[in-house]
């Protein structure tokens, strides 16, 4: 196995590493290269953040859930990078001095890579950018004036990586390769954006056993017009989704702009977000609502499934050994989707409560309802018997009402850490009541509800 990718500058080759080292314990115990922190070892802090360049730009990632094989033919550039060669500090780190935004310094590495990769980008809002690193005791606010001071002056050049050329001589290049081989290999463990498998090895301490990194796979990533909709490639991140979905479903664009940080979205799948089968992942919900079909591929064999059919019970998904998931399709659809995440904190949290709804109106009444909720069932779930108390009836608060008992029928949500049953369940009921609110120009905001 041979990997090659560029580190602060200079290009490295290694062949000698076992495929689930992380980046981050490459660089502190082969490299010394200790700036880079490891906080939570699990994507949550961003102490680890370094930031990643590759064909289609540069963004942070947590180093923590990072695998070496992950990095070919890209360049890397940690804390240790961000100052000139000639020990110029970067633009945000004479600001991050001259703001006082630092206290421990145990985040501050993070942050500064964070904030020159926004600063590389052209980015200033900052709540986003930054609400992947979490800081205990400076407080933000000398953080983004630092952030916001440094945003005039010139980008370093040194900052403007050039990506070497792929030493991969292991890894599929594309989805025929990788559907040839996979069909051989079919216990392999596939490793999209390594956002839940990471964990896997840093946390669970497991031992993966094959492997397949499917990142060299560029023709399963972006998102094309295809059969009258979008046409969204496994290997497409959350950020990327994000881009291309807002301007046809803004809600699912705002949802996305509260999955995990900046670090998680720049490399977790879509792909990988419904293959998990995760009851509270956010992507299925939306997908479901929007009648979505899953496109799935094994050697030369392809099938499309509604995406709700694929998930059959909690761990048990409908997908053959040695199968993949390649694709989803939308299909084209006026927007009337709306997604609701509940969850204890705003940014960077798991769902209690995801609910997604697409309901149309004709001439007062109900003429077509999708309904999907993650949190509520060991599945991500379509609300079908909600869906039937709707459709047809007239669009009132009285129809809105017959929904909410429907909801009561077919959901028997659990209690745990995040939320007890019986919350769930009423602020799934409150969802239905909220979307219905919103059709009538009601508040149904907390930020719009006035005195
Ligand atoms: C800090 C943090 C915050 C998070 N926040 C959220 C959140 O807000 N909302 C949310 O929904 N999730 C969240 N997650 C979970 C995770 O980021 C998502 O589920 C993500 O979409 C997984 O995608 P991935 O590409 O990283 O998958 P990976 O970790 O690479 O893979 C996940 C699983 O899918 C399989 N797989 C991957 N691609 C394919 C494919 N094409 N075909 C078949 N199998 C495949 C893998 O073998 C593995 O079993 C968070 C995770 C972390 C670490
Ligand atoms: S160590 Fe916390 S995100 Fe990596
Ligand atoms: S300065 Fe201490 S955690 Fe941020």
């Amino acid at each position: 196995m041979k990997i090659r990718f560029r580190l602060n500058g200079e290009t490295v080759e290694l062949t000698q590493v076992a495929p689930t080292t992380t980046l981050l314990d490459w660089l502190r115990l082969e490299r010394g290269l200790n700036g880079t922190k490891e906080g939570c070892n699990e994507g949550d802090c961003g102490a680890c953040s370094v930031m990643v360049t590759d064909d289609s730009g540069a963004r942070t990632q947590n180093a923590c859930i990072l695998f070496l094989p992950q990095l070919d033919g890209k360049a890397v550039r940690t804390v240790e990078g961000i100052a000139d060669p000639d020990g110029t500090p970067h633009p945000v780190q004479k600001q991050m001095i001259d703001h006082h935004g630092s206290q421990c310094g145990f985040c501050t590495p993070g942050f500064v890579v964070s904030m020159a990769t926004a600063h590389l980008n052209g980015a200033q809002d900052y709540d986003t950018q930054l609400a992947g690193n979490l800081c205990r005791c400076t407080g933000y606010a000398p953080i983004i004036r630092a952030a916001s001071a440094a945003h005039d002056a010139p980008v370093p050049p040194h900052m403007r990586d050039l990506c070497p050329p792929s030493a991969d001589d292991y890894s599929p290049k594309n989805s025929n390769d990788f559907a040839r081989w996979y069909e051989q290999n079919p216990d392999a463990t596939l490793i999209a954006g390594a956002t839940d498998v990471g964990l896997w090895v840093t946390k669970a301490l497991r031992d993966l056993g094959p492997v397949a990194f499917l990142n060299r796979c560029g023709d399963l990533r972006g998102v094309s017009r295809r059969d009258g909709g979008l046409y969204i490639g496994a290997m497409t991140t959350l950020t990327e989704l994000r881009d291309q979905i807002a301007p046809h479903y803004a809600s699912f664009a705002q949802m996305i702009d509260r999955f995990g940080s900046t670090q998680v979205r720049n490399a977790a799948t879509i792909g990988g977000n419904i293959a998990n089968g995760s009851p509270i992942g956010d992507g299925p919900p939306a997908l479901i609502a929007l009648g979505a079909r899953l496109h799935l591929r094994r050697g030369e064999a392809r099938r499309q499934i509604p995406l709700e059919e694929f998930f059959i019970d909690y761990g048990k998904q409908d997908r053959a050994p040695g199968e993949f998931v390649e694709a989803i399709h939308i299909p084209d659809q006026p927007d009337v989707l709306a997604c609701y995440k509940l969850s204890k904190r705003f940014d960077q949290d798991i769902s209690a409560v995801c609910g997604c709804f697409a309901i149309s109106v004709d001439q007062g009444h109900v003429s077509a309802a999708r309904i999907a909720f993650g949190g509520m069932a060991g599945t991500p779930k379509r609300a079908a018997k909600a869906e039937a108390a709707l459709l047809g009836q007239p669009w009132t608060m009285a129809s809105v009402q017959s929904a909410q008992q429907a909801l009561a029928q077919e959901f028997t949500p659990l209690s745990d850490a995040r939320a007890s049953a019986s919350y769930r369940m009423q602020a799934a009921q409150n969802m239905i009541e909220r979307y219905w609110r919103g059709t009538q120009g009601l508040a149904s905001d907390l930020h719009e509800v006035t005195a």
